[in-house]
């Protein structure tokens, strides 16, 4: 089994979403025996915006082809995805090869993966809360992932800017789910 292990938070190891995809990736690791782990640090190594000539360049397409899971670290900046793993997905999202267009509509094409996405988010976006009309971040990457064939599975850290024992709370509760999730 082939791991790609991505990350996107600029706030090192403080992150949240950092520490949740480490044990994330640990947890499989365990389960799966021998699996090979592939890195990918948005924010260590950004991948330029998007350009006509980058295009050409699959290296980040067939690494993402070639990944049987994909763990994912997604920070809430500004009520969505930070642009590092925008530029990412805009890599990742290509006609003909992720997906399709049909008579009946878009296919995905990607589909057999398993997508695990650690959310780490600075309030609170539950429906019918205040804000949950500005949650752009689990609402975008479900429909992204939907729309290549994928139906991604989550695990939240949310209202990490509450308070420091919300933090707290938030965070070991996500961990606890990790141990779920690989199981
Ligand atoms: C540039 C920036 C923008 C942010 N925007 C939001 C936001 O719109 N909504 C929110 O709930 N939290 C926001 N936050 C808070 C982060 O989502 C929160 O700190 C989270 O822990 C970040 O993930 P990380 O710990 O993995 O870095 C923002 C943080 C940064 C650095």
């Amino acid at each position: 089994m082939t791991i790609l292990h991505i990350d996107a938070s600029i706030n090192g190891e403080s992150s949240a979403s950092r520490a949740i995809t480490r044990s994330i990736v640990d947890q499989l690791t365990i389960e799966g025996g021998g699996a090979e782990i592939v890195r990918r640090d948005l924010a260590a190594e950004p991948l330029p915006h998007l350009t006509l000539d980058a295009f050409a360049d699959t290296s980040v397409l067939d690494e993402f082809l070639a990944a049987d899971t994909i763990v994912i670290g997604a920070p809430m900046y500004n009520f969505t995805v930070p642009t590092q793993l925008k530029a990412w997905i805009d890599r990742i999202v290509i006609a003909g090869r992720t997906f399709r267009y049909t008579e009946n509509g878009p296919e995905g094409l990607a589909n057999g993966k398993r997508v695990i996405i650690a959310l780490a988010r600075g309030g609170f976006y539950d429906q019918g809360s205040p804000a949950s009309a500005l949650e752009h971040l689990e609402t975008y990457l479900g429909g992204i992932f939907n729309f290549i064939g994928i139906e991604p599975e989550f695990v939240a850290a949310d209202g990490l800017s509450v308070s420091a024992e919300q933090r707290d709370q938030s965070i070991k509760s996500a961990l606890g789910e990790t141990v779920r999730l690989a199981a």
